[in-house]
């Protein structure tokens, strides 16, 4: 089993709100308290970095925090956008970065992907970058051809030592929302080969330091299958992590794996 730490993210999207974020917070930070072999990062909406900071502070920063979005620059004038420096002036250390709704609802290309990503790494924040073909794509056989392009263009311009502050989230745009999770080994195929591309531009020494999460529709009950695979470094969960039980549920599965076999 790789020596990699098992990493979860708990995506609020555009849910919540400041009372239900505040307890939502609270109820993951107690349910991990001694919990040691898992990272955890909660991603809400930007109103509610603070907020949520200050109750994962309150339980001793065990849980982190992070943002579902940046825009590149680190000031000026772009109405309704938010910097790096904002994101961790509110205490957010990580920061997903292509999800698929950005790319998909919001129009992100990967160039623009590329660009918030170095800008990320630039400020000191950790990203996640997420990529994952749609089902059209899937259908066509054309997988890996749209993971390996996704991974060369967020990744152009990273070098080898920025890397340790990497996470690569897999999520088939097919699977995010849907209640259609790919089999554990639809998920370690792909993370496997995403995992050989990562090697090819940043050497496979590194490649094999870090994380890939599954994401699209991990729920506890398929949480510890798909992380028993060995590329499937955790998971970035969306729905599952609006609820703190079962968002618990799903960090443990990752922390068993965490404590290698
Ligand atoms: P889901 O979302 O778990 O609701 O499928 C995953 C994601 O979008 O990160």
């Amino acid at each position: 089993m790789a020596e990699r730490r098992p990493i979860v993210g708990g995506n609020w999207k555009m849910h919540t709100n400041r009372q239900t974020g505040r307890s939502l917070a609270g109820e993951v930070a107690q349910g991990l308290a001694g919990l040691e072999t898992v990272d955890v990062v909660v991603f809400p909406p930007f109103p509610y970095l603070l907020p949520v900071a200050e109750v994962l502070a309150e339980h001793g920063g065990r849980v982190k925090l992070g943002a579902q979005d940046l825009y590149h620059e680190p000031e000026g004038a772009f109405t309704g956008e938010v910097s790096a420096s904002m994101l961790l002036d509110c205490g957010a250390e990580y920061v997903l970065i292509g999800h698929s709704e950005r790319r998909h609802v919001l129009g992100e290309d990967d160039t623009t992907v590329n660009i918030k990503l170095l800008a990320a790494l630039e400020a000191g924040l950790w990203p996640v970058l997420c990529i994952g073909e749609t089902l059209e794509q899937r259908e066509a056989g054309r997988t890996d051809e749209v993971n390996e392009r996704q991974l060369r263009a967020g990744l152009r311009g990273v070098g080898p030592d920025q890397a340790d502050r990497l996470t690569i989230a897999y999520e088939p745009v097919w699977a995010i929302g849907t209640g259609k999770t790919a089999t554990p080994e639809d998920a370690q195929a792909a993370q496997h080969r995403a995992r050989g591309v990562i090697g090819d531009l940043l050497g496979s020494g590194v490649a094999e330091t870090i994380p890939i999460q599954y994401g699209g529709s991990v729920k506890g009950a398929n949480a510890a299958d798909l992380f028993t695979r060995p590329d499937v470094d955790g998971g970035l969960v969306g729905g599952a992590s609006l609820k703190g039980e079962e968002f618990v549920a799903i960090c443990r599965a990752a922390a068993e794996r965490g404590r290698g076999d």
